[in-house]
């Protein structure tokens, strides 16, 4: 078969790596890819989020199955314009999408179904918003509504700075539309995780959990990012959690969503906080994470077609899905000065030599000038081991990370350390 993969991340070229292990796939294309993604498959020159010229290449092309790495096309409706056309399409309609498209519709709707989460008020007035913030005090945690690419939280850590934060959203208009409602919740201690699930709208299969870091610095200072890097399994995420993961979080969800009308068919992305062991949603989002995915896809067995095409044809429940009893370890390398200014167009090296020794060199902002391999992204590439045992695990990943060379890298120093601690 023919599959198209959207989007220009590190995730999707985990998604193309994985998708292309599958004996049932003849050709993938990618809309727009990478460098890393051409190495394995065709790039085409169309935006992720241009969807009516990626409908017009399904058809010229006689596509398969298009699999839909990030949330902007999902939020904005690629899935049902995709199957109003009658091209098989993998992820979630619009409707489900504003689980990740509006923090205003995702709260309220943890609100109704009692799933837990942090207390919160939603504005559309600045000043309201400043007087709730003053009211509740420090630390507090400031949300713009719509999508900002990771970048629209801050975890304020006192009065002032969450004024400011409320004032850039929603005076300054720094993330545009996306600011013109923001959330403002209570600010929870507690060690994050990631649990990602597939599901068909009715059988909901839990993958692997991991933890993301997603602030830019060693022990999770600094802004935030999309994140720097990841391992699976996370130990925090203990059997027992899981279940109640699964009972308190993701069976309320997609029953409540069915309630709403709304069938949530892909893979939903809880983003939580656990507290004393306790568990609440901090975010949810409606794709695989970047880097999640990076470490969590090397881990499944099965063939992802066959996943895929189960969700789309509402038998997930058929589907015996498998993992490798092992770690699985990604440092993200980016370029000097993300997330907030950097400069792109630096040569890299030593991509081959990591791959020589069995690491999974995953590219994210990478491009081609002149044939050398540049960056071309904040986030430039996710160098992933696996291993068994964690201390084994990190040392391989950093061993690929320390082969690969170009000018002004960043990397935290400390991906997987928590699962030792
Ligand atoms: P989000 O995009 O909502 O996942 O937020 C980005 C990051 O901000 C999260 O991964 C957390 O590290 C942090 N964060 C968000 N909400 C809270 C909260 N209520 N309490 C503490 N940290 C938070
Ligand atoms: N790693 C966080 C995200 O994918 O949103």
């Amino acid at each position: 078969m023919k599959i198209l993969v959207v989007g220009n991340g590190g995730r999707e070229h985990a998604l193309v790596w994985k998708l292309k292990q599958s004996e049932r796939v003849e050709k993938i294309y990618v809309a727009p890819g990478n460098a890393g993604t051409a190495d394995l498959a065709e790039n085409i020159e169309i935006e992720a989020t241009d969807i009516d010229r990626l409908i017009k290449f399904c058809k010229e092309e006689k596509i398969d199955l298009t699999v839909v790495g990030p949330e902007a096309p999902l939020v904005v409706g690629i899935v049902d314009a995709f199957e109003a056309e009658g091209l098989k399409v993998f992820g979630p309609n619009k409707a489900a999408a504003q689980l990740e498209g509006s923090k205003v519709f995702s709260k309220d709707f943890m609100k109704k179904y009692d799933i837990p989460t942090a207390k919160y008020e939603s504005f559309a007035d600045a000043k309201e918003a400043i007087d709730y913030i003053k009211k509740e005090g420090a630390p507090i945690v400031v949300k713009a509504e719509g999508l900002a690419a990771g970048k629209g939280v801050i975890v304020a850590q006192n009065v002032d700075e969450a004024v400011r934060a409320v004032e850039e959203i929603m005076v300054n208009e720094k993330f545009g539309e996306a600011g013109e409602r923001i959330v403002v919740e209570e600010f929870l201690a507690g060690e994050e995780a990631t649990v990602l699930a597939f599901t068909d709208g009715e059988t909901i299969v839990p993958m692997i959990p991991s933890q993301d870091h997603k602030p830019a610095y060693d022990g999770d200072k600094g802004p935030n990012t999309g994140g720097m890097g990841a391992y699976a399994p996370a130990p925090i995420a203990t059997e027992e959690l899981m279940a109640k993961v699964y009972e308190e979080i993701l069976v309320p969800t997609i029953e409540g969503l069915k309630k709403e009308g709304i069938t949530f068919k892909g893979v939903l992305y809880s983003g939580l906080m656990i507290v004393d062991g306790e568990v609440k949603v901090i975010e949810y989002n409606v794709r695989f994470g970047d880097p999640e995915a990076e470490v969590v896809l090397p881990l499944l067995k099965n063939d992802l077609v066959d996943i895929i095409e189960a969700i789309i044809e509402d038998r997930l429940e058929d589907v015996g899905i498998e993992w490798l009893n092992q770690t699985s370890v990604c440092v993200i390398m980016a370029s000097g000065g993300y997330p907030v200014a950097y400069e792109k167009g630096k040569e890299i090296s030593g991509i081959k030599e990591a791959e020589a020794e069995d690491i999974i060199v995953f590219q994210a902002g990478t491009d081609f000038k002149d044939d050398k391999l540049v960056t071309a992204g904040g986030r430039v590439l996710g160098v992933t081991a696996l291993g068994n045992g964690y201390q084994a695990t990190i040392d391989r990943a950093y061993e690929g990370v320390k082969k690969i060379d170009f000018a002004d890298a960043h990397y935290r120093t400390d991906i997987g350390a928590k699962a030792i601690k």
